[in-house]
């Protein structure tokens, strides 16, 4: 609500507090908007979990893109096309962007919402594992994308990094999505395939010696997570 300020007492880390300063920041800075709005609504009439990015992370994904000048954009892990209709506007009237979803029923849901965000004419759901669709894309000899973003399945991130490279120029922006997990990334109990996966990623990140890369935690209605950043060098 306009106005309203998080009462002094209950500023304490919890989830009702990140979930009410998110709620404070989409006010005002974001409000509602019929595509992307509908897009989840669309969603979850059809069933799909709403693992979709924030309101505020699709708006810092949206203005990352257009502060690097994007033009061509790959997405990995479409869900509704929720990040998909944020990304898609940051691109220019000539720019297109390829979202790669292995679901075909969450890849129809992504359709339509994406035609009614008017982004059809440039943006394109690739159904299949993101994994054969990027060597589709690699052995088409498809133009290197400018921006990439990393969000399906967290254990083969290293993976989809690698394939992203050959479809990288230098200066391409890639952001991996839910780096932290909770914290479990840096937890020794943890053994599953997405922290594994996770931890592998960065290892190759830090490794490369072409690649420049930070992370930041983010908490909020998602809860605690966070993005990896990094620019391709030459
Ligand atoms: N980027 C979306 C959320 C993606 S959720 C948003 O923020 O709006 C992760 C998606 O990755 C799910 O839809 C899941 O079906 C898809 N996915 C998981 N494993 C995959 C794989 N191997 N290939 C392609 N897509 C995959
Ligand atoms: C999951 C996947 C996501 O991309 C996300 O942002 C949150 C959760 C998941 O698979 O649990
Ligand atoms: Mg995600």
């Amino acid at each position: 609500m306009l106005g309203r300020v998080i009462q002094t007492e209950s500023r304490v880390m919890n989830e009702q507090t990140w979930q009410a300063v998110d709620d404070w920041f989409c006010d005002r800075l974001i409000g509602p908007d019929d595509a992307l709005d509908g897009a989840l609504a669309a969603s979850a009439k059809a069933g799909l979990r709403a693992i979709n990015v924030a309101p505020n992370q699709g708006k810092f994904l949206h203005l990352l893109a257009r502060i690097q000048g994007a033009r061509r954009i790959l997405e990995i892990g479409t869900l509704g096309g929720y990040s998909a209709i944020w990304l898609g506007r940051a691109l220019p009237d000539d720019g297109a962007m390829v979202s790669l979803e292995f679901s075909p029923e969450n890849a129809a849901v992504a359709r339509a919402n994406i035609a009614r965000a008017g982004l059809d004419a440039k943006v394109t759901v690739m159904t299949g594992l993101a994994l054969e669709s990027l060597d589709a894309l690699i052995a088409q000899g498809e133009a290197p994308f400018d921006f990439v973003f990393i969000d399906a399945d967290k254990s083969n991130n290293p993976t989809y990094l690698e394939r992203a490279l050959k479809l990288s120029r230098p200066g391409t922006v890639i952001v991996a999505d839910n780096v932290v997990r909770e914290g479990r990334v840096t937890d020794p109990a943890h053994h599953e395939d997405d922290v594994v996966g996770l931890r592998r990623y960065f290892d190759m990140l830090a490794r490369d010696k072409r690649l420049e890369t930070t992370a930041v935690q983010t908490v909020g209605s998602k809860g605690w997570d966070g993005f990896a950043i990094t620019v391709v060098g030459s």
